[in-house]
């Protein structure tokens, strides 16, 4: 009798905290996975409210951070690097920026058509990359969970000021082989495409302009670059698709999803 009586509170307990209870924001899910973990800029969009027209992601002055093309090798402490130093290829990647997925896209041959939105999540990527559109940080947070079985993973993105164009390389952290790349694409609507990108290095690579200001750049080199855009190569960086490997920085609306070593992880070994 007791017992019974028991259950039946418990039962309206949990009834009366189910209906009390407001869904999970995204911010909190991911609070609940890495708690302490500040959510990255990068996907700040993700907490738009659903179904506003938002402005396109990338903005023009952003341009030029993407569209700089460089060499592996260039990537140490006191080299200058400047931002959209090749006006030709400047010339060559501005029509592809609208409204297709990304100006770094455009360096891949297959990608130059322009596309919808649905057409773009349903096609394989130039390089037969499976292709994971998410449009929300909860569906975000599940991919790349279950891609890397684990949650300790983290998430590294560019913080890149205004009006820059100018840098020199102050550090280069080399962050790992074949991330898990999720940018937002090129469209209104807010929708990130996750992927691996194979045969490529991400770094960190920490940057200082003449005066002072400091930029972090996301940066992701390809070793396998046969299908990239002859014409753009060649306007950039004087060298043939599949010779050298080439890389670009990340912008802000991006970022790289890798396995997050922590010193526990190490002192178990
Ligand atoms: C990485 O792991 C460490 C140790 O578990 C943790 O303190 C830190 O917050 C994690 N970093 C991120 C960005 O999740």
């Amino acid at each position: 009798m007791e017992f019974s009586r028991l259950s039946i509170l418990a039962l309206f307990c949990l009834v009366f905290v189910r209906i009390g209870a407001s869904p999970l924001s995204a911010e909190d899910y991911w609070q609940s996975v890495w708690p302490n973990t500040p959510l990255p800029k990068a996907f700040s969009d993700l907490l738009l409210p659903y179904g506003r027209t938002h402005s396109l992601p990338i903005r023009a002055e952003e341009i030029n951070q993407y569209s700089t093309l460089f060499f592996e090798h260039d990537l140490y402490p006191g080299k200058k690097i400047t931002l959209g130093n090749s006006q030709s290829l400047g010339k060559i990647v501005r029509p592809f920026t609208k409204p297709t997925q990304g100006v770094t896209d455009s360096i891949w041959l297959t990608n130059k058509k322009r596309q919808s939105l649905d057409d773009f999540c349903a096609s394989p990527t130039a390089t037969g990359e499976h292709k994971h559109c998410v449009s929300s940080l909860e569906s975000m947070v599940d991919h790349v969970i279950s891609h890397f079985g684990t949650t300790k993973i983290k998430a590294i993105s560019s913080t890149f000021g205004q009006n820059q164009d100018q840098y020199v390389v102050e550090e280069v952290k080399r962050v790992g082989d074949n991330a898990v790349m999720c940018h937002r694409l090129n469209f209104e609507k807010v929708v990130f495409n996750c992927h691996q990108v194979q045969a490529t290095t991400a770094y960190v690579v920490s940057l200082v302009a003449p005066d002072g200001t400091k930029a972090k750049a996301l940066t992701v080199c390809h070793h396998d670059t046969r299908g990239m855009n002859h014409e753009l190569l060649y306007e950039a960086l004087k060298v043939d698709p599949g010779t050298v490997p080439i890389c670009h920085f990340i912008g802000n609306k991006a970022a790289a999803w890798v396995p997050n070593f922590s010193d526990d992880h190490l002192c178990a070994i």
